[in-house]
């Protein structure tokens, strides 16, 4: 991919602009919050949230201008989709199976408090405060492209902070193979989850999904805070979701309370639902149909192009060791 550069450059502007004292305070501030220097050492480098009480709106508003120049590893070659664009086309099926309303009815959400609980086969299992959590994280903005399993796509400033960051604050054991991430079980303001099926099982909420430990290792998967350099509005999954834009949207799982680090691959909601349509790996690739629909080609919902798909979304450089035999 002529546009995906491996330059890893983008702590160092937030580090350059932190003052000593800044970074002792935070050092200060991390041990209270139980993490070790030695475990995340990465965190020091992040913004200094914690340290200044800068609030998160500030600190996301400070990654701006966009990071181009900044983070260029991320640059892509397609104009960014409109934030109202992307704002009122949502999947999120707890509130609505239509995309167009789902901005209007998840407004119902409450996302304060909001706790993260991380467990399963971690040495140090917690639960965070997600504002707690979210002012100990190193974040930053990333330009990525998304592509759904319905065949339309966007291009999204995301704001957040490497998975892996989270998952080396739990310190994962050597049995731990797979990430299971659970969404909130809350339908009386998500009335899709109190539905009763006609027949069947029914929808298996809440909605979970899953990762390898490898994946959720990778540098590119994020859990995501904000977008467009607001914080997270609660139709994109407020106020903690995870972003792996190779893979399909429905990977990218929504408003999480829960962090599971399991031995045995995890059921998923749409692997339950369609085993034969939804895999547990669901990589983009254009070769590989989806049983109803091709997955040669996407729609921009931004520009409303038809363009072709790429190979793990254009990601190849990042995430193509990972699936080679
Ligand atoms: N997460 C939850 N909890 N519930 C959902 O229905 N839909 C997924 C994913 N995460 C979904 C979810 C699908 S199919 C897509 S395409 C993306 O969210 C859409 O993200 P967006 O609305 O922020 O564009």
């Amino acid at each position: 991919m002529a546009n995906v550069h491996l330059k890893k450059g983008w702590h160092l502007p937030d580090r350059a602009a932190t003052p000593e004292h800044v970074f002792y305070n935070r050092r200060q501030f991390l041990a209270t919050m139980g993490f070790t220097a030695a475990g995340t050492a990465g965190l020091l480098y992040g913004n200094a949230q914690a340290a200044t009480g800068r609030s998160l709106q500030d600190t996301i508003t400070g990654l701006r201008p966009l990071d181009a120049e900044r983070n260029p590893a991320f640059k892509v070659d397609s104009p960014l989709t409109p934030a109202a664009v992307a704002g009122k086309y949502n999947n999120f099926y707890e509130f609505s199976r239509h995309k167009d309303d789902v901005w209007v009815l998840a407004e119902k959400l409450t996302t304060e408090p909001w706790s993260l609980e991380v467990s399963g086969l971690v040495a140090k299992p917690r639960t965070f405060d997600v504002n707690e959590l979210i002012r100990a994280m190193p974040l930053e903005e990333r330009v990525y492209r998304f592509r759904c399993v319905e065949a339309w796509s966007m291009v999204v400033p995301w704001v957040g902070f490497p998975f892996r960051e989270l998952l080396k604050a739990v310190a994962p054991t050597s049995q731990a193979k797979y990430v299971k991430m659970t969404t909130f079980m809350r339908p009386a303001e998500a009335p899709r989850q109190g539905l009763k099926p006609w027949f069947g099982p029914g929808e298996p909420w809440p909605f979970t999904e899953g990762l390898t430990m490898a994946e959720a290792m990778n540098e590119l998967t994020l859990i995501c805070v904000g977008l467009y350099g607001q914080i997270l509005p609660k139709q994109h999954g407020a106020p903690i979701r995870v972003i792996a834009p190779w893979k399909y949207g429905y990977k990218s799982i929504k408003s999480i309370v829960k962090i599971e680090l399991t031995a045995q691959q995890p059921p998923t909601f749409w692997n339950i639902l369609g085993p034969s349509e939804y895999g547990f790996v669901s990589n983009v690739n254009p070769k590989v149909p989806h049983p109803r629909w091709s997955q040669a080609f996407e729609r921009d919902i931004g520009t409303r192009e038809r363009k072709p798909t790429l190979l793990y979304n254009g990601y190849e450089a990042y995430v193509g060791n990972l699936y080679k035999a």
